[in-house]
């Protein structure tokens, strides 16, 4: 069944990333969003291994979409350590965020650049995530997930490479 929004929550996926990279401080809502954010990234990255050709391209971008996965469930631990409710990630058809149009990013070494540019920006959101929040528990897997953002990066990077061959 569907994930039922909060209603301070963004409607669409793309004001979601909006507000989340707006956001230095998060809420509990804001943390929510995250969730579901990160779980609409493994659907937004299987999309692009879709439409890459190369192989090894495939495989990087599979792999990211993978680790997003685990980064929406590392944010819902943050919030049932600070909070005490349960607000599993869900599976890709049950994310109110993947509903409506799904981007893809252009499979084009500027293309993989460009997110490359959005995920080492998305360690420093992290960053700045964990060290807002009272709880070393807490912190260390907003932590754990901006370290990963930076692995992201450097694979697209390792992406752009390969298709400039
Ligand atoms: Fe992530
Ligand atoms: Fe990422």
């Amino acid at each position: 069944m569907t994930v039922t929004l909060p209603d301070d929550a963004p409607a669409t996926l793309g004001e979601a990333f909006a507000r989340i990279n707006s956001v230095t401080a998060p809420t509990i809502t804001d943390l929510k969003v995250m969730v579901l954010v990160e779980a609409a990234g493994q659907t937004l990255y299987e999309k692009s291994a879709e439409a890459a050709g190369h192989p090894r391209v495939k495989e990087l971008l599979i792999e990211n979409g993978h680790e997003e996965m685990k980064h929406a469930r590392r944010a819902a631990e943050v919030i049932k350590l600070l909070t005490g409710e349960d607000f599993p990630a869900p599976a890709a058809a049950d994310n109110p965020y993947l509903t409506g149009h799904i981007p893809v990013a252009a499979i084009t070494p500027e293309g993989l650049r460009k997110t490359a540019e959005s995920e080492f920006a998305g360690e420093k959101l992290y960053e700045s995530w964990a060290a807002s929040v009272d709880n070393d528990a807490a912190a260390e897997l907003l932590r754990a997930n901006g370290r990963e953002e930076t692995d992201h990066a450097n694979r697209l990077l390792e992406a752009a490479a390969l298709l400039e061959g």
